[in-house]
């Protein structure tokens, strides 16, 4: 029987209930009771290290083109908080800096690196890991798994976790071929099942399936045992962890 409780991680903050990647949104996500948060990282034209999902500011701001075109010096003059709501007006695209200020230590940030940059993501991540001192409070994640190996590579202290959606044969078995230490598996919640979550728990593996909304979803997860749950609604999860 299962019973540690699988930790909260509210991604992109609280993405349910505010807009996805601002300082609100994480500050959201902690107040709701939250023990970690997920969050995307891009570079701009100026080597900061910026958080959105997308390449572009399009969708999430009043502004318009790619991050990698654009300064940090343009990029903080756009409004991130109005699309959503106009309660949210005057939030900004925060830099990495500004989130790990807000986060407290101990608590697990989930870095999750959406390009390469041909490889100036990486060493510009690393730099301002190892300058910030937490690489043990984060684990950066990416769907590019080449990115991960090459991350673990550069830094053997770094906690490295693999992003992906399908299903497949064996989780754990995956995790190994990549030939640097993995700490966590990140699946897509409906591509895993209750036997790849031992077998990764077994082999050592966390597990942190995204992105889960779903009453019905948390609480199968919770029976397979996972590590922590990536959800856009902390509060909601944290209800039914109370309960
Ligand atoms: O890191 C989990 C999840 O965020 C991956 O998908 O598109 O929401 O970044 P996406
Ligand atoms: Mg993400």
């Amino acid at each position: 029987m299962q019973t540690q409780h699988p930790i909260i991680i509210g991604h992109r903050g609280a993405a349910g209930e505010a807009p996805e990647n601002t300082l609100a949104s994480f500050a959201l996500a902690l107040e709701q009771g939250a023990e970690g948060i997920e969050l995307d990282v891009h570079l701009t034209k100026d080597g900061e290290i910026v958080v959105c999902h997308d390449p572009s500011v399009d969708r999430t701001t009043n502004g318009s083109g790619l991050i990698m075109n654009q300064s940090w010096g343009d990029l903080k003059a756009l409004d991130a908080g109005l699309w959503f709501s106009e309660a949210y007006t005057g939030e900004r695209i925060p830099l990495l800096r500004e989130v790990f200020e807000l986060v407290p230590r101990g608590l697990l940030i989930n870095v999750e690196v959406k390009h390469a940059y041909e490889g100036r993501m990486e060493k510009a991540l690393l730099a301002f890991l190892r300058e910030s001192g937490r690489l043990e409070d984060v684990v950066i994640s990416s769907f590019d798994h080449k990115v991960i190996q090459r991350l673990k590579q550069q830094e053997p202290e770094a906690k490295v976790g693999l992003l992906y959606a399908a299903n497949l044969i064996n989780h754990a078995a995956y995790a190994k071929q990549l030939g640097v230490d993995v700490h966590s598996l990140h699946p897509y919640h409906h591509g895993i099942e209750h036997e790849d979550v031992a077998a990764a728990t077994s082999a050592g593996l966390a597990t942190y399936p995204y992105t889960v909304n779903e009453i019905a979803d948390y609480k199968r997860l919770i029976t397979f045992g996972v590590t922590g749950i990536i959800t856009d609604y902390p509060a909601r999860l944290k209800a039914l962890l109370k309960a």
